[in-house]
């Protein structure tokens, strides 16, 4: 990327970007919070979750008696889709746009918050009589249509436990979560559009109900009217059984303990980790910092988040922080570039979205594509931007500044994961002096800390790791029926108390930090957190591989790009771009489209220690084709010498 800020004639001025006036004027949140969550943690929390509707106050608003397991507000309860789209119903917004919602081919549709309600309630009263208790898991699969967040929220408004696989996700993935998560019931549509076509999705989940027993019931949305294989018994219309229901259902209230929602994401084993957050905790962190991060107006503003339901980002970002700040949204179903390159600025123009929020290699791309590309657009609505996913480099951050943000619009980088459920590192818009790539400080109330080895906190100037070092409301409870790999994963490193995120971090001269990127085995590809683990098992599961390793090359666009290193079984052939293609395929079918490596070289042997263990470092080193580091500690030097040989080896097709 060297040379970028240069030939985009961008500058990064000496002592940052202070806050505009008119957001300290104005902001929804100003530096007093920071006083005001410093002198009282737990009471400013308390606060924040009275922001919301409670059908009964809260006995303790924080049991932290026995971590690493938390307890938020015990004793209150509420209802979490109340809070999203009744409550505004009941106080006149009913007219007010919750979504405009946009489909890749052009089709439209505009869903009020009255419209939502009528929806979530169809859809509540529809699980209810396909026999979904509260308590129960829901498993959704589905592209980014409304449907998909009627089908969280008529979740959440019978307190059962929705788990939402993104669609770009193979069969057996799916298998696998509904397996772990005991769903009952699949909500998904016969496909979705993307890059100008329609991508079915009824297969996958098909051929994953051949591997996994227990769902009863699959709801089906008719979006692109593709041929679906049809099981009797099994397979509803969406349609058929949501579109008949009573727009009247009668929502009980939950515990803000009782689980909202489960979501898979990737560890530093091959298995994936069932994220559990729960409901009062949850909506009070994604709803309070939605607002004061994005200084959301809910009566003026339009908020996009450009990300899949599928993730984190769109849990907290699309549907429950927005909706419960009664915010209007944009949604947006298909690719960047269909059917045109400008397609994202076309809808910013013709909704007149005032705040956007994406990650980093999106906007990598957008500069890859060139800023004539914007430059035909009126983005003059927009007045705030977020990023989230991954470290944000200083040349995209002033790039998103001005070709996109006009020079006026506070960029908030955003540090947080699908554990924390919430933004945790930020700048605030009317506080904060912006320094382009740096995540800054720790949100309002938020106890984080870099340390060293020993957990003993670092020096300015130093590197060491990112450690949240209270407890915080919207925080994971568990990992979905694993008490001890949560334990282990999070809590064991630095002792009880101090949670382990696995992002490296540098704390400059003013205390704000720089988020470097993960220290395990976790890679992070387009904002994707995938774990080598997890794609060299899956090599390992073809017939023609004895041995794999991976590891995550530095990528200009995507972050992280997966290169791969396999040793063949002795009786298979290596076939060069033959096998290559039909290995991408496999992880493609294991994993999905996300995970395939973007290189595969077939070695001989692999770097190992003495101990057996594989010195992933070397191969970096080989991936990213620099001069290798120290080979002291390898059994056999002379195997890099021999991996060397054979490069550059097969590439990508
Ligand atoms: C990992 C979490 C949070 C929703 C999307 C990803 C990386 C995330 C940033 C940022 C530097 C970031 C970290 C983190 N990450 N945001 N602003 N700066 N790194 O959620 O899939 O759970 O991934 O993404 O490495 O640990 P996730």
């Amino acid at each position: 990327m060297s040379g970028t800020t240069e030939a985009h004639g961008l500058t990064n001025p000496e002592g940052g970007f202070p806050p505009p006036a008119e957001f300290t004027a104005q902001a929804n949140v100003g530096e007093e919070a920071y006083e005001r969550a410093a002198a009282d943690r737990v009471g400013f929390w308390e606060d924040a979750a009275r922001r919301l509707d409670w059908t009964q106050e809260w006995d303790q608003a924080l049991d932290w008696s026995n971590p690493p397991f938390a307890k938020w507000f015990a004793g209150g309860k509420l209802n979490v889709a109340v809070n999203c789209v009744d409550r505004h119903v009941d106080a006149g917004h009913g007219e007010q746009v919750a979504y405009h919602w946009v489909g890749e081919p052009g089709d439209t549709r505009t869903i009020t918050y009255a419209q939502l309600k009528d929806e979530v309630c169809r859809a509540a009263n529809a699980l209810t009589e396909l026999g979904v208790q509260s308590g129960d898991r829901v498993a959704i699969y589905l592209p980014m249509i409304p449907e998909a967040v009627v089908s969280m929220l008529a979740c959440a408004r019978i307190g059962a436990v929705h788990m939402v696989v993104f669609g770009g996700f193979s069969p057996d993935a799916l298998a696998s979560r509904i397996t772990d998560a005991g769903a009952k019931v699949v909500i998904t549509a016969d496909g979705g559009y993307r890059r100008g076509a329609p991508s079915a999705l009824k297969p996958n989940v098909d051929e994953a109900l051949t591997k996994t027993e227990g769902v009863r019931s699959v709801l089906v949305v008719k979006r692109t009217e593709q041929e679906v294989e049809w099981t009797e018994g099994r397979d509803l219309w969406w349609h058929d059984v949501v579109g008949g229901q009573s727009t009247e259902h009668q929502a009980d209230s939950f515990d803000a303990e009782h689980p909202l929602y489960i979501m898979y994401t990737s560890g530093t084993t091959a298995k994936p980790k069932g994220i559990l957050h729960t409901s009062g905790g949850y909506l009070t962190q994604v709803s309070y910092t939605h607002w004061a991060t994005f200084d959301i107006k809910p009566d003026t503003d339009v908020f996009w988040t450009a990300a899949d339901v599928g993730w984190v980002t769109g849990h907290s970002y699309i549907v429950y922080g927005p909706l419960a700040n009664r915010t209007t949204s944009v949604m947006y179903e298909g690719t960047p570039d269909t059917p045109h390159q400008g397609r994202w600025w076309e809808i910013v123009q013709e909704y007149g979205v005032t705040v956007l929020y994406t990650a980093p290699t999106t906007i990598r791309t957008f500069m890859k594509w060139g800023e004539d590309v914007p430059a035909g657009f009126d983005l003059s609505s927009l007045r705030l931007l977020g990023s989230v996913g991954e470290p944000i480099n200083p040349e995209a951050w002033l790039w998103y500044h001005k070709i996109i943000g006009g020079g006026r619009c506070p960029v908030m980088d955003t540090w947080w994961q699908t554990e924390t459920g919430a933004h945790m590192v930020t700048p605030l818009p009317g506080v904060t002096t912006l320094k382009p790539g740096s995540a800054q400080r720790p949100f309002p109330g938020i106890a984080a800390s870099v340390v060293d080895e020993e957990g003993k906190p670092i020096e300015a100037g130093a590197t060491g790791y990112l450690v949240l070092t209270e407890p915080w409301p919207a925080m994971l409870r568990t990992i979905w029926g694993d008490d001890d790999r949560y334990k282990d994963t999070y809590w064991s490193r630095y002792g009880a108390g101090v949670y382990f995120a696995g992002d490296g971090a540098k704390l400059d001269e003013d205390g704000d930090i720089w988020l470097l990127g993960r220290v395990d085995d976790v890679m992070n590809v387009s904002g994707h957190r995938i774990s080598t683990t997890e794609v060299e098992s899956a090599l390992v599961s073809h017939p023609t591989v004895a041995e794999a390793a991976v590891v995550g090359a530095t990528d200009p666009t995507t972050g992280q790009g997966i290169v791969a290193f396999v040793i063949l079984r002795g009786d298979a052939e290596d076939s060069g771009e033959e096998l290559v293609k039909t290995l991408r395929q496999h992880v493609r079918k294991e994993i999905g489209p996300i995970a395939s490596p973007r290189q595969i070289m077939v070695v001989a042997e692999l770097p190992k220690t003495r101990s057996g263990k594989i010195m992933r470092r070397l191969l970096r080193d080989i991936a990213e084709n620099r001069e290798l580091g120290d080979v002291s500690t390898l059994t056999d030097s002379s195997v890099m010498d021999l991996i060397s040989s054979k490069l550059p080896g097969a590439k990508e097709d």
